[in-house]
């Protein structure tokens, strides 16, 4: 594909996305999903802001060590101790780029920086050789672009362009454009400014007005050849332009759009599930591309059209997506090559010999306990088996709990902690209640609950439950995790997650704390 015709797709799921109240990630989660955006073959991911904590910093590095296709990169603001952050995180990376930004709208600019505009452009200029010092990849974002001045923008842009950035980044910041605005100015961008052919435009909308994507495609009909995106839309406030979204429509719409990105589109699917997974933000079955009823037709007009021919109500094949036809794939007499292989069709992948055994030994429990296993439990049984691997101080031994008409339900937990088996009893409005109680009792964390959810995986009352706990403790939020065909257990085993996370020394208060 020719340079001018080709999508870039830059990721920004581990840093934006992870700017959504309550979806931190751990080093390792971000390192799991990093390689899945690899599989992906997004061109660029953003994978954190190395001067907001230890904790940003390490994962940052970490992504760049284990991820060699992608280029990996990290936000800076314009300031030299970020910058110089950003560069040593970055140096493991094949291939690196800084993205340095500072904001370019009056109200920012005189509100928040408390800064003239030559001031603005002086610093934004500043950062770009600062930051050229590191990489020769250099991105630089105009914070809230789309409510700046034109003639200003041309400005700055020009004259970091100047100073060795290659890529110019339009954010509408707070999802306040509207589709045509948007791709006009991003157009008349391009078109005044006088080195414009020495970079790539890119552009990052949020989703405020449900119209992140929309404007995304707008600025790419007027010449944007990068998109900033994230999984499921993930991101600050009301999310970012959906990756899933961007990508499905200028490869659908190939008659619009005069580019297209690299792709594997089949990995989307199975990237959503992971980052839902691992965030605990479920995606609503009527999402675009990585619903559950994205492809599900219920009306008899509609299934009568497809079975005459499947282009009368699809746009798209859901195969391309990643939904796999083939959905009943293993079983009780299925062996480990089987599950391996089954495994890396659906884009997992194991570290190690012991991890692959790990989740094998689950995958045999619950073939006793399930007839069919579908790829979307297999999937849930390496979220399982990782999650539980990393910082486990706590782990569920047994769990008995007793429910019936008319009782106060009661569980009695036995847990491993820290190496010792310790037993605890509680009472509570539900099983559920009893058994967070109980473990609560054995492992004393003293966090609040901020989230219980449970999903069925696949359908039918042997499907397994996938739950998210999410915990809260002087300020850190942490995610945990847990599926079993039993919701009770798997809700016990997400609760025992959690608090291994929270337990876990500290990196970190809030993913990119603002008070950096
Ligand atoms: O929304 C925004 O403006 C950002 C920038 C840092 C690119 O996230
Ligand atoms: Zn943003």
């Amino acid at each position: 594909m020719a340079q001018a015709d080709k999508l870039i797709i830059f990721d920004t799921t581990l840093r934006d996305g992870e700017q959504s109240p309550g979806a931190s990630m751990t080093k390792d989660e971000k390192i799991r999903i990093a390689k899945a955006l690899e599989k992906l073959r997004v061109d660029v991911i953003e994978a954190g802001f190395p001067i907001a904590s230890h904790g940003d910093f390490e994962a940052v590095e970490a992504v760049a060590r284990s991820v060699t296709e992608a280029r990996i990169c990290g936000l800076a603001r314009a300031l030299n101790r970020d910058i110089d952050r950003a560069g040593e995180a970055l140096k493991p990376a094949n291939a690196s780029r800084i993205h340095t930004f500072i904001a370019t709208s009056p109200i920012h600019m005189e509100r928040k920086l408390r800064m003239s505009p030559d001031q603005v452009l002086e610093q934004a200029v500043a950062a770009v050789r600062r930051a050229r010092r590191y990489t020769d990849d250099v991105e630089f974002s105009a914070e809230d672009a789309g409510r700046s001045d034109p003639d200003f923008l041309c400005r700055v842009f020009e004259a970091v362009i100047d100073a060795g950035a290659s890529t110019l980044n339009i954010p509408d910041t707070v999802g306040y454009n509207i589709p045509q605005q948007f791709g006009e100015l991003i157009g008349t961008l391009i078109e005044r400014i006088p080195n414009a052919d020495k970079a790539v435009f890119s552009v990052h909308c949020h989703n405020d007005l449900g119209l992140a994507v929309a404007n995304s495609l707008a600025a790419v009909m007027n010449g944007a050849r990068q998109v900033e995106c994230t999984i499921n839309g993930l991101g600050e406030r009301a999310g970012n332009a959906a990756l899933e979204e961007v990508a499905m429509a200028v490869r659908t719409r190939r008659d619009v759009f005069s580019c297209d990105t690299m792709l594997d589109t089949t990995q989307i699917v199975p990237c959503s599930r992971l980052v839902s997974n691992i965030t605990g933000f479920p995606v609503q079955p009527n999402k675009a591309i990585v619903g559950a009823n994205a492809f599900a037709h219920e009306s008899g007009i509609h299934q009568d059209g497809i079975l005459k021919s499947r282009e009368t109500y699809e746009i798209m094949r859901a195969e391309d997506v990643g939904w796999s036809h083939n959905r009943m794939v293993l079983g009780k007499h299925s062996g480990r090559n089987a599950f391996k292989s089954r495994l890396a069709e659906i884009g997992v992948e194991f570290d190690s010999e012991d991890d692959l055994n790990a989740a094998f030994a689950r995958f045999k429990d619950l073939a006793d306990k399930k007839h069919e296993i579908f790829d979307e439990d297999l999937q849930a049984l390496v979220t399982d088996t990782s999650a539980s691997a990393e910082n486990e101080r706590a782990r569920l031994v047994s769990l008995h709990v007793c429910s019936e008409t008319g009782e106060t339900p009661r569980a009695d937990v036995t847990l491993s902690l820290d190496g010792e088996e310790r037993a605890g009893s509680a009472k509570g409005s539900g099983p559920v209640d009893a058994a967070f109680k109980a473990i609560e009792h054995v492992v004393n964390s003293g966090a609040e609950l901020l989230l219980y959810s449970v999903n069925n995986i696949t359908t039918g009352t042997d499907s397994q439950g996938e739950v998210t706990v999410r915990l809260e403790r002087g300020g850190r939020i942490v995610n945990g995790q847990g599926a079993d065909t039993d919701i009770v257990i798997a809700s016990a085993k997400a609760y025992v997650n959690a608090c291994n996370k929270i337990l876990s020394p500290v990196d970190r208060d809030h993913p990119q704390g603002a008070d950096v």
